[in-house]
């Protein structure tokens, strides 16, 4: 049964075109529903990296941001690496410019520089390790005592790791939009309408709403949680997406978007929201728009993600 009415000759021949071109279809938690359920892998940041990196498939169609398929060609660049919109970017990739990182970074030289998944390439380039928010604490807990740790580009998790390793971070400034809309007056409404709910977050959300959550995790952790959970209510702070994947794992339970701060649709990504089952199609049947970087570039953004990927084992 499929999630929307899209003609169903627009998923034959999606699945036709995979088929013939050898392509594999990438899909983050975020997508659209039928996205989601079109895709030869569902994931977060480091299970869809891993599947970069290991297929064997001439094409990726990676439906996620553009750090994500950036990300896939440098662990994978003899693969063709096609985005559904380029213009999908990241609201927390795009609050690190690599400029002003970079005088950052000179002004700390000391500090051994961990960056999360969610920046461009050319600040991965600057990095010592890369941790995306599934394994952010383990990757802070492997760096050297000796060293200060700068953290980049989210302030949140950066604070969030600080506090679940004990280690002191220098912050870079960054968010996302999506995750700082959420209201805490209204979460809290919510919680006396649904007083058996647990609140499941994820760590890019503000610190005082990261306090009211029973559990903190990544996309894929809350998804876990919430199937294995003996809970039935679980109001979920983070992008919307994620809860077709939750309702599927566990269709008899409840699953309540957290509420935003204006009556908006301010928890639904507009970026990973960019990308249809129409757009996939173009770019499975034309393979533009394709990421493409120079490679020296690549190879020095290949060395702290490779790092992260050996950590994390
Ligand atoms: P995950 O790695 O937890 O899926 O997070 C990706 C992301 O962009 C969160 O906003
Ligand atoms: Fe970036 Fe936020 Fe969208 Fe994730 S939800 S891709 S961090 S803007």
């Amino acid at each position: 049964m499929r999630a929307t009415a899209a003609p169903a000759d627009l998923f034959d021949e999606i699945a036709r075109l995979k088929k013939e071109k050898n392509a594999v279809i990438l899909a983050h938690y975020y997508q659209e529903p039928d996205i989601q359920d079109i895709a030869d892998h569902v994931g977060d940041s480091l299970e869809l990296a891993r599947a970069a990196q290991a297929t064997r498939a001439e094409l990726i169609v990676f439906a996620g941001v553009h750090f994500m398929a950036e990300g896939a060609k440098i662990l994978n660049p003899t693969r063709k690496v096609l985005m559904p919109d380029l213009r999908a970017g990241c609201s927390l990739s795009d609050s690190c410019p690599p400029g002003a990182f970079a005088q950052f970074r000179a002004k700390h030289p000391d500090h051994f520089v961990v960056s999360y998944i969610n920046c461009s390439a050319a600040i991965k380039a600057q990095s010592d390790v890369i941790c995306t928010s599934s394994n952010a604490v383990r990757i802070v807990e492997r760096v050297p005592r000796d060293r200060p740790i700068l953290f980049a580009p989210d302030r949140n998790l950066g604070a969030y790791v600080a506090k679940q390793t004990g280690r002191e971070l220098l912050l870079w400034q960054g968010a996302c939009i999506v995750h700082e809309t959420f209201s805490e007056r209204k979460l809290a409404t919510l919680l006396v309408e649904h007083p058996d709910a647990e609140v499941i977050a994820h760590p890019e959300c503000e610190a005082s709403l990261l306090q009211k959550a029973h559990f903190i995790g990544s996309t894929s952790a809350l998804l876990k949680y919430a199937e294995s959970s003996p809970k039935h209510t679980f109001i979920v702070a983070t992008e919307e997406g994620i809860l077709h994947q939750m309702r599927k794992r566990a269709p008899g339970k409840q699953f309540i978007p957290a509420p935003p701060n204006q009556n908006c649709s301010c928890n639904e990504c507009p970026f990973m929201k960019l990308n249809t089952l129409e757009k996939i199609h173009l770019c499975l049947r034309d393979e533009t728009p394709e990421i493409r970087m120079p490679e020296e570039l690549r190879i020095k953004a290949l060395e702290p993600l490779q790092r992260m990927l050996d950590w994390s084992k």
